[in-house]
């Protein structure tokens, strides 16, 4: 049996980087990654990637914004498909950027299939995915030997914008159940975990721009939930099962004060 050896960066014309970003800080950004940006002719990244991050490509690379605001593309996913195709095929060194790991929820995977099937290599370097860079900034262990035996991703919005899941496996025990684009369905999430066997007291966490200058946690019980979630804004990740009460939520000044610090 051939041992497969990894794949050495090598600047070579007409191939596609599929790069991780990570959550937002610079400092979590792989080495890898930040090679690989600096070495970059043309950066397509999507909105969720940090000023800090995209700042590492030559400030002569071209930088061409394809992101996502409010559930509406900048380009169609079939365009940016297309475009990646046409950048390699001109001989670029294309380094193609998303959010956090671009292989989870991240469409990296459609791209990637795109990418073989038109004959271009492809490279994928994971990144610090939000599960555990938000887990991370919480103080939230994602598995526990006493609390959670299994972790669970899941997408809170389906490609229609609807929000569909397996709801009685979900809803089993010694689970940690990490929502991504969960935000505005929050309410569902909550209801239908109760229905289906969730104690209303498990606890929960939300994380607001995970390790960025506006991190915001709030951590809380399912059934209150939504009422958690009200004027928090994407991106917001939501963790919900018994390790979630673990987390160490900054105290501000005023609070401290009540708690009589
Ligand atoms: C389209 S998904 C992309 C996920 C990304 N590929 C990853 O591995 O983290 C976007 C969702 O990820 C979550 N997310 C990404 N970055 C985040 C951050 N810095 N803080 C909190 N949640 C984040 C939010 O739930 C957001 O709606």
């Amino acid at each position: 049996m051939v041992a497969r050896q990894p794949i050495r960066f090598i600047a070579e014309p007409g191939q596609v980087w599929l790069v991780g970003a990570g959550p937002g800080d610079p400092g979590l950004l792989t080495l890898k990654a930040a090679e690989c940006l600096a070495r970059a002719e043309v950066v397509v990244h999507d909105r969720l990637v940090s000023p800090a991050v995209l700042a590492k490509a030559p400030p002569g690379a071209e930088r061409i914004d394809v992101g996502k605001a409010c559930g509406r593309h900048t380009l169609s996913q079939e365009n940016i498909n297309r475009l990646l195709v046409r950048l390699a095929r001109q001989g670029r060194n294309v380094v193609r950027l998303k959010g956090g790991d671009p292989l989870i929820f991240g469409r990296g995977g459609e791209e990637l299939e795109v990418l073989r099937k038109a004959g271009i290599a492809c490279h994928v370097v994971p990144g610090v995915t939000a599960a555990a860079a938000c887990a991370a900034a919480a103080g939230i262990p994602l598995t526990h030997r006493e609390h959670a035996q299994a972790l669970v991703l899941v997408t809170g919005t389906r490609s229609d914008g609807s929000l569909e899941c397996d709801w009685p496996a979900l809803a089993g025990s010694g689970l940690t159940r990490v929502f991504y684009m969960g935000l505005q369905h929050a309410a569902q999430i909550s209801r239908e975990l109760c229905e289906h066997g969730c104690a209303a007291d498990t606890p929960v966490a939300l994380v607001q721009q995970g390790s960025l200058p506006g991190q915001t946690i709030r951590v809380g019980r399912l059934d209150r939930l939504a009422e958690l979630a009200e004027g928090l804004r994407p991106p917001t990740l939501l963790v919900i099962g018994e390790v979630a009460a673990l987390a160490e939520v900054p105290v501000s000044p005023v609070a401290a004060e009540a708690e009589g610090f």
